[in-house]
Parts: structure tokens; sequence; C-alpha cells
């Protein structure tokens, strides 16, 4: 594979039409924490709001550690899944007693906080100190499946798309990369009906080649 075409068409074409999102335009490990907590199971459009307003009632983890639990759920309201909330409140206590307030850079120590997994701690690394670590969120996995025609369900073949999103991951230029591939799949190589004429990798793309963009990712078995 080109990986260096690969990476230089999806810059180039994250540069011209990516999205410009609120924590795209800070480097604040915080707000970006909150913003990939938020985004774990809930979509862009609905997260924006929560996130502004959540930046204003809880601007640092020093507050949101010292807030009272019932104002960070209730601040919460409306996205679903209250562990993530729960989690956000311990976890900001733990890097007040642990890390001195301070977001950690660590990977091992990221990893130790609640509700983080890999994904999550390489989309926090990478977009806020450049950290070169790979993602692989539901859009990352939808990609890769149709760009090397996965012929199994992607959750039996995790070590592959990790290893491929390692592969493909532009290491000095880690965070433009993995927010360009989160685009990629939110906004053309989306689940029903991707806009292949439109995408950057289509002639890198083997589902494209093979007509099946339709037909991948596999389903999981239920
Ligand atoms: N989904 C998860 N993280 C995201 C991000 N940083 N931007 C857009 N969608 C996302």
């Amino acid at each position: 594979f080109a990986v260096s075409e690969l990476r230089s068409s999806l810059l180039t074409w994250y540069a011209q039409l990516g999205r410009d999102l609120p924590w795209r335009r800070t480097r604040d490990p915080y707000a970006i924490w909150i913003s990939e907590i938020m985004l774990q199971q809930t979509q862009v459009k609905t997260v924006i709001p929560y996130f502004e307003r959540w930046m204003t009632l809880f601007p640092t983890v020093d507050a949101l550690a010292k807030a009272d639990l019932q104002a960070v759920l209730k601040a919460w309201e409306g996205l679903g899944y209250y562990a993530r909330a729960r989690n956000l409140h311990r976890a900001a206590q733990t890097i007040v007693e642990q890390h001195h307030g301070l977001f950690p850079q660590e990977l091992d120590a990221v990893l130790a906080l609640p509700g983080i997994g890999r994904t999550t701690a390489g989309g926090i690394l990478s977009a806020a100190f450049n950290q070169p670590l790979a993602i692989l969120d539901g859009n990352v996995k939808r990609v890769l499946a149709r760009l090397m025609a996965l012929d199994v369900p992607p959750n039996r073949a995790l070590s592959a798309l990790w290893h491929w999103s390692e592969a493909m991951l532009d290491p000095a230029r880690s965070h433009e990369f993995n927010q360009a591939f989160m685009d990629l799949g939110a906004t053309i190589c989306t689940p029903k009906k991707p806009a292949c004429l439109l995408c950057p990798w289509q002639r890198h793309c083997r589902a494209y080649n093979l007509g099946t963009q339709s037909e991948l990712p596999m389903s999981e078995p239920r």
C-alpha cells in the first residue's frame, strides 16, 4: 500500500473539507477529554451544545473534581449512559490527587482513569499533545473494513484493524490525521450510501474497486 499517498490525500482533503468542531479549536487536554467521553456514545450534533455548556460549568479538572456529583449528573442530563458522567467526576478527583490536577500525558496513566480505553486515550493524547497514537472507533473500523475489503465482521479482526490504523497514522501529524480519519467515516464513508465519488481514498479502496462498499463492513453476528 502507498501509505504516504494515503496520508497526504487524506490530510489535503481534511484541510479543505474537515469539520470545524469546538474541541478542535483547543489543545487543552481537559476539554478534549470531555469531548471524547461525550462522543463515545453520542452524535457530534448532540454533543456540541453539551460540550460548550459543560466547559462553562466546569472549566477545569479542579472545578469538576470539586463539583457535587448531582451537579455533574444534571449537566449530563439528556446524553444518556450516565456511567460516563460518574467516571468523569471520579477521574477528575484522581487527576487532582495523583497528577496535581494536570491531565496526564503518559499513556498508561491515561488508560488507568475510569472510562478511558485505548481509542479514547489515543484520541485525547493525539489531539492534545500530537502523540503518535492510533484510534479505532466505529468510523475508523468502517473506513478500514472497506479500504481493505475485510471479509469478516470488524470485531472479529480487531488486531488487524489496530495494526492498519497504526500503519496508516502519519506519526508527525497524528492530531490532524486522526481527526481526518474520523471525519472521512462520518461524512464520506458513511454506513449507508457512502459518497465514494468524493472520497480521497477512492482509487485505493478495495471495496470500491470490487463494488462491494455497500455490503461492507460485514455485520456482527447477533
Ligand atoms: N468521535 C469521537 N471523537 C471525535 C472527534 N474528535 N471528532 C469527531 N467525532 C468524534
